[in-house]
């Protein structure tokens, strides 16, 4: 199956960038739900000081790391030193605050692998997912955000393979599909594979900001001002590159023994990572590293029937980007 036709690209893809950047501009959210967001996290860290005094409320999630569309969850870490053996108790507690507030469809998932409290505030319809302690996804937020600054080629990428993804029904965990976070780590994974690359691996160069969570020592360059010029050698377009990624992850891609890896900028063999054999419910068919948890495959959740559909879609979106008379509407035609 691997490289079993690369295509090459259509002459006339360029007419593409102008409907694909406008399908960009318009899932961009406003200055006034960005605000709406921000205003609601206020209230909310308000009302969890009056039972737990000096503790903060952090954004982690699309709403923060600058790959969120409009009308997004906003994702939310309550930090609370301490809670670690008590979360359920803790969430429940927070719940019964939270109802006994203006706030409505609470509900506390105590025993889903990340628990958490759902709640949607009536006045914005904004919906919120609060977790505790879960600081790593904290700082893998930042370090998204920081690639994002770099080129805005990203942010075009990753906002138009998430819309294409939810469109055709391949965003979805519990299928058995990828999250979003792991489609955005494929864009960064590929814009830092381009010749001339598009970005750089911030994890591979000088330290400028460390941390370390959960027993997970997190390094990486975070003066990304500084690297504002990286991508200007290489001037492919967001058509252009759309339709490689497409073709890459159809076409490209050795899913045999390739682990994507956007910690070094490469790619690392199934091999070295002892990623070959499933273990428990972990199948490894397409292999994602997360950047930080290096032991964690984002791909864990796909199994051999999802697989299928996956690699159909990728395969269906590289079709539809070189035939299709009209692209724009068949990539995210609903499934
Ligand atoms: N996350 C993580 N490990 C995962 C999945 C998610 O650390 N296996 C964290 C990441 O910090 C990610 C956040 O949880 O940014 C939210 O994940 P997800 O819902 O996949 O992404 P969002 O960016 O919030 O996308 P969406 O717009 O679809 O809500
Ligand atoms: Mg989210």
């Amino acid at each position: 199956r691997i490289y079993k036709r690369q295509l090459e690209c259509r002459a006339d893809i360029f007419r593409l960038d102008a409907p694909l950047i406008a399908i960009y501009e318009s899932l961009i959210p406003t200055a006034e739900e960005k605000a709406k967001q921000k205003q609601l996290l206020t209230s909310l860290e308000k009302l969890v000081n009056r039972e737990w005094p000096n503790t903060k409320l952090y954004i982690y999630g699309s709403c923060a790391n600058s790959f969120g569309v409009s009308k997004s969850d906003i994702d939310i870490c309550f930090a609370l030193e301490g809670a670690d053996n008590n979360k359920p108790e803790i969430l429940l507690r927070l719940a019964e605050i939270l109802e006994s507030e203006n706030l409505t469809n609470v509900q506390a998932l105590v025993r889903a692998r990340v628990p958490i409290v759902k709640l949607k505030d009536p006045d914005t319809e904004i919906s919120c997912d609060i977790c505790i302690n879960n600081v790593l996804a904290v700082v893998n937020t930042k370090l998204l955000r920081d690639y994002a600054r770099i080129d805005v080629r990203l942010r075009q990428l990753a906002f138009i393979v998430k819309h294409w993804a939810k469109s055709r029904g391949v965003n979805e965990t519990y299928h058995g599909t990828l999250s979003s976070y792991a489609y955005v780590l494929m864009c960064i994974h590929f814009l830092q594979q381009r010749r001339p690359a598009i970005l750089p691996c911030l994890q591979g160069m000088k330290t400028t900001y460390s941390v370390t969570m959960e027993n997970v020592h997190c390094a990486f360059f975070d003066r990304v001002d500084e690297l504002r010029n990286f991508g200007r050698r290489n001037n492919e377009s967001i058509s252009q590159l759309v339709w490689s990624f497409f073709n890459y992850w159809a076409y490209g891609h050795d899913y045999a023994n390739s682990v994507i890896s956007v910690r070094t900028g490469g790619i690392l063999s199934k091999r070295a990572k002892d990623w070959t054999r499933r273990v428990g419910n972990d199948r490894h068919l397409i292999c994602i590293e997360d950047p930080f948890e290096t032991s964690h495959d984002l791909g864990r959740v796909v199994d051999k029937y999802s697989i299928k559909v996956l690699r159909e879609e990728f395969e269906r979106a590289a079709e539809v980007l070189q035939h299709d008379p009209n692209p724009c509407v068949k990539l995210f035609e609903p499934y």
